[in-house]
Order: C-alpha cells, then structure tokens, then sequence
C-alpha cells in the first residue's frame, strides 16, 4: 500500500530519538514529510531552513521524503492538502501519553480520515528532549550521543564563548 506519512513537530533542533523516528517511518511507509512547526510559543532558536537542513543531512537522499514548514494552519487540513493518511508521533514514555492522548483525539474530532501511528524511540534516546540538548549544550556539556552531528556542530558554534 502507498501511505504519505507526516511527522509533525518543532523540531528545535531534531534530536537522535526524532532520526530514530523517521529512519523507522522510511521502512513503514512509502512517503515521509516531515513538517516543521513554526510554534512561535516556543521561540526556537534555529530557524526553518537551518531545522531543513538538519534533517537534509540524515535523510536527504532518501527517496520521497521532504521537509516543509507548519506555519499558521492546522495540522489536519495541512495534511488534507499534501495527501498524507497518517500522522506519526514519537512516544518515548508513559510521561508523552497524556499530551498525545488529547491531540489525537482533537485531530481525529477535525479529520476522522487521518490516523495518527505511534512509534517508540529506540530505549536509548527515551530521555532525550530537544530543551533539554539545547540546556546540555548551553553551559559546555557533551551532546554528541544526543543529537546527529550537524545538529552539535550547529549548538556548538551558537554557544561558542
Ligand atoms: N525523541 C526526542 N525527543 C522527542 C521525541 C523523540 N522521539 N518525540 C518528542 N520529543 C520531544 C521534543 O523534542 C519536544 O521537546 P521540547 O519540548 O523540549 O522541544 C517535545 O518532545 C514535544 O515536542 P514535539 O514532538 O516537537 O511536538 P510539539 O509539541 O512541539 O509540536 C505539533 C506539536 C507541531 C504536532 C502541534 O503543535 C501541531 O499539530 N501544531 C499545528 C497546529 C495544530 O494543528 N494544532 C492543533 C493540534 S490538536
């Protein structure tokens, strides 16, 4: 079967627990977008091209697999309009339920076409936070196991003394 996924999020910056995601998504179905939210409430500090090219550097020669930018439409209808059926969201822990719980339901009450497909990060990455790489990175820790390289070389140069 042809199923176009999306894989929403903010992606502020991707972490090894969201390429762990997409690298299972490219096994499971034949289309991934990956759709960056702008999510001002969040002031991100790597901008949409920059969160791209990230993703570009894992995956950018991965057949049927873009990134695009989420910015002031609803997810649903974003998805409606590229033709994705499903959406994936990471679960990393009993902690994610809840929140994921309430958006599912909201996003199936708005489209009852779209399913949402949960996928578990590989346990190794089940702690990580994209905060919490940017707060490790901020005062000089080690994120190398933590996000892909461009990612850390990215943290290092807007955290250099
Ligand atoms: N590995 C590592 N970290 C992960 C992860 C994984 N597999 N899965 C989630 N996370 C982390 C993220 O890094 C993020 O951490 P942060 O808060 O430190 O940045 C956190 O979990 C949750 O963020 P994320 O998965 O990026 O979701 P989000 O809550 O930022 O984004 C959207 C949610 C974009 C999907 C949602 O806001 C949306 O759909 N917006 C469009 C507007 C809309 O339709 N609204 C109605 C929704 S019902």
């Amino acid at each position: 079967m042809n199923i176009h996924a999306i894989y929403p999020g903010t992606f502020d910056p991707p972490t090894n627990g969201h390429i762990d995601i997409v690298r299972r998504s490219l096994r499971l179905f034949s289309q991934i977008t990956v759709a960056v939210s702008a999510n001002p409430a969040k002031a991100p500090l790597f901008s949409f091209e920059e969160r791209r090219g990230f993703f570009l550097q894992e995956f950018g020669g991965a057949p049927a697999f873009e990134v695009v930018s989420l910015e002031g439409e609803l997810l649903v209808g974003f998805a409606r309009k590229i033709g994705a059926q499903v959406i994936i969201r990471g679960l990393r822990a009993v902690s994610d339920f809840d929140y994921e719980f309430q958006m599912t339901l909201m996003n199936r009450r708005l489209n009852e076409e779209l399913e949402t497909i949960f996928l578990m990060p590989s346990e190794q990455y089940s702690f990580i936070s994209s905060s919490l790489v940017k707060e490790v990175a901020s005062l000089g820790g080690d994120v190398s196991e933590l996000a892909p390289p461009s990612v850390c070389s990215a943290l290092a140069k807007r955290y250099a003394p």
